[in-house]
């Protein structure tokens, strides 16, 4: 009682301290500009942008043609079918329930936020994806996305991407996905309740994931297949596992190389593992802070890493890792790993059993900050006094202290465009597309392709048919979403593709999950 007495003056002191700042210092100075010329001189910024804090020049739409308007009832893919290289197209405040497609290069896709209110794309829980794009030089920022199936932003072989500034609830499978792309920037976005990975960067170059939030997800960021990538400065907290850096095996590219993970708050990621049954992340251990599995040159530095009740960091291999199956083309261990300074405590309080096991035979009683399983090369750590691990004796001490003098791995240029000759036009496709969701004998969001192959031997139009209009066959595996926005010769070109995909490794770790899946195909097959 004494308590709501109080809220109540309070609220009749705030409206009178209202009216006092509106009768007195109200006035509309929007127009002023404020210069401080002591603190920031726009001239030295310039300069000071334009040496090195200034990175992101290369990424992104040019901004330079044909300003476009896209109001609340209007629809952004008509918008975008019309707008030409170059063009801003400019989504005001309501809500849009659609799938964009972004097929051309240089478009910027920005949300106009008014007093607050922002634009929203909802995918009512019906939709599958909020945003593809295939250009090159993609702008999309200042969107809130919520309630799709597949995907909020996802990127198809495009270059130069720049993704910032957009709210992500709850868009199925991942977030912010680009796939094949060279040269991007993800920034300043906030992501929460993905089922896989909320930022997922699959088999790009050159990539920038700085200050972001992402929680409530499986997997926060997810660096895979990737080279020379940058994950700083983000907020990285109650996911199951926090940010992981890993090779799956079976995709066109075959090494995640350079990764540096530096300056990012990775706590308190315990969320119970919600990943879809037998993918990769669902063999996360919830309590995971970070987890390098098979990737060579990471280094972990200046990160504030705790409450992670399984592991602070875990360095695993391809051989050791559940759901998987080895590719002799992929190098299976982590390899020249530096752990330099970070911040790390209270990790590891409940580790799952393989980890108690581990500590045990190594006498160790307390919990554990690092954990390396597995063989690994030519790895390192700055201060070993200061976390306490496990498996970490082949390591040595880091002749380096920091990586200060990278400042960023993305392009001083735009990268040139992906060019794609029309015979290639399949595994473009394939590669770019599917293989998001199918790899070759290992099971993730959709079927091993070699599963598919059983099941559609010689009819690359039955696939074609399949893929127009999917329809659910399988209880444990979520839906395909439809690819009918590609052309009709994409969709044949990537089915044969598809079916011409060879077995190139048969040492299958996990061949009885195959076996019944091969049964189930030919059960299906059957029943025609
Ligand atoms: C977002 C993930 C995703 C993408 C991308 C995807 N698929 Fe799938 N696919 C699935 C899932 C999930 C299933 C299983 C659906 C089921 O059984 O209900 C599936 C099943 C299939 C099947 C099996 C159909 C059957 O009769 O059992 C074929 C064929 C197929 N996909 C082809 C493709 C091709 C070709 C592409 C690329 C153009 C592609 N998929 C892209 C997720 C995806």
């Amino acid at each position: 009682m004494a308590n709501k007495l109080f809220t109540a003056v309070a609220a009749v002191g705030l409206l009178a301290a209202g009216a006092y700042i509106g009768n007195k210092v109200g006035q509309d100075n929007s127009h002023v500009i404020v210069n401080d010329a002591e603190r920031f001189s726009s001239e030295s910024s310039t300069e000071a942008l334009s040496s090195n804090a200034r990175f992101d020049s290369s990424v992104g739409a040019s901004g330079s043609g044909q300003v476009w308007e896209v109001k609340d009832g209007d629809s952004i893919q008509k918008v975008v079918s019309e707008a030409a290289a170059g063009d801003v197209i400019k989504v005001y405040p309501g809500t849009y329930s659609e799938t964009v497609y972004i097929d051309k290069d240089d478009i910027q896709l920005s949300g106009v936020i008014v007093d607050g209110q922002w634009p929203v794309m909802e995918g009512l829980k019906k939709l599958n994806d909020a945003i593809l794009y295939s250009g090159n030089n993609i702008t999309v920022e200042n969107f809130r996305i919520q309630h799709y199936k597949g995907n909020a932003v996802m990127g198809q072989a495009g270059n130069n991407f720049l993704i910032r500034n957009n709210h992500v609830i709850d868009t199925g499978v991942y977030g912010i996905f680009p796939q094949l792309g060279k040269n991007g920037l993800i920034s300043h976005n906030i992501l929460s309740g993905i089922e896989d990975a909320a930022i997922y960067v699959g088999m790009c170059d050159n990539i920038h994931v700085s200050h972001n939030e992402v929680f409530d997800s499986v997997a926060g960021i997810e660096i895979e297949n990737t080279r020379d990538s940058i994950v700083e400065n983000n907020y990285v907290h109650d996911n199951t596992g926090g940010v992981l850096v890993f090779i799956t095996p079976g995709l066109p590219i075959k090494d995640t190389v350079n990764t540096i993970v530096r300056n990012n708050f990775i706590v308190n990621n315990n969320t119970a593992n919600f990943g879809a049954e037998g993918s990769i992340v669902a063999g996360v251990p919830a309590g995971t802070g970070i987890l390098n599995m098979a990737g060579d040159k990471t280094t972990i530095e200046g990160n504030i890493i705790s409450g992670n009740k399984n592991i602070g960091i875990l360095i695993t291999d391809h051989h050791n890792a559940p759901n998987l199956s080895l590719d002799p083309e992929s190098e299976p261990h982590s390899d020249e790993v530096a752990i330099l300074n970070n911040f790390m405590f209270d990790n590891g309080t409940d580790p799952i059993p393989e980890i108690k096991a581990l500590k045990a035979l190594s006498l160790m009683n307390g919990p554990v900050d690092i954990l390396n399983i597995g063989k690994s090369s030519n790895s390192c750590i700055l201060d070993r006094g200061q976390y306490p691990t496990v498996g970490l004796d082949d390591y040595g001490t880091c002749g380096f202290t920091d990586t200060a003098e990278v400042k960023t791995f993305l392009l001083d240029e735009p990268a040139p465009k992906r060019e794609i000759a029309a015979a290639d036009m399949g595994k473009a496709a394939y590669y770019g597309v599917c293989a998001g969701c199918h790899a070759y004998n290992v099971r993730m969001i959709g079927p091993p392709t070699q599963i598919i192959q059983a099941l559609y031997m010689d009819n690359p139009g039955g696939i074609v048919e399949y893929i127009t209009n999917p329809t659910k066959k399988r209880e444990d595996y979520p839906e395909m979403p439809p690819q009918n926005y590609l052309s009709e010769e994409v969709r044949r070109a990537a089915a044969e593709y598809m079916l011409s995909v060879k077995k190139v490794w048969v040492n299958s770790e996990n061949e009885e999950k195959m076996k019944k899946d091969m049964a189930k195909a030919e059960e299906l097959e059957a029943q025609g």
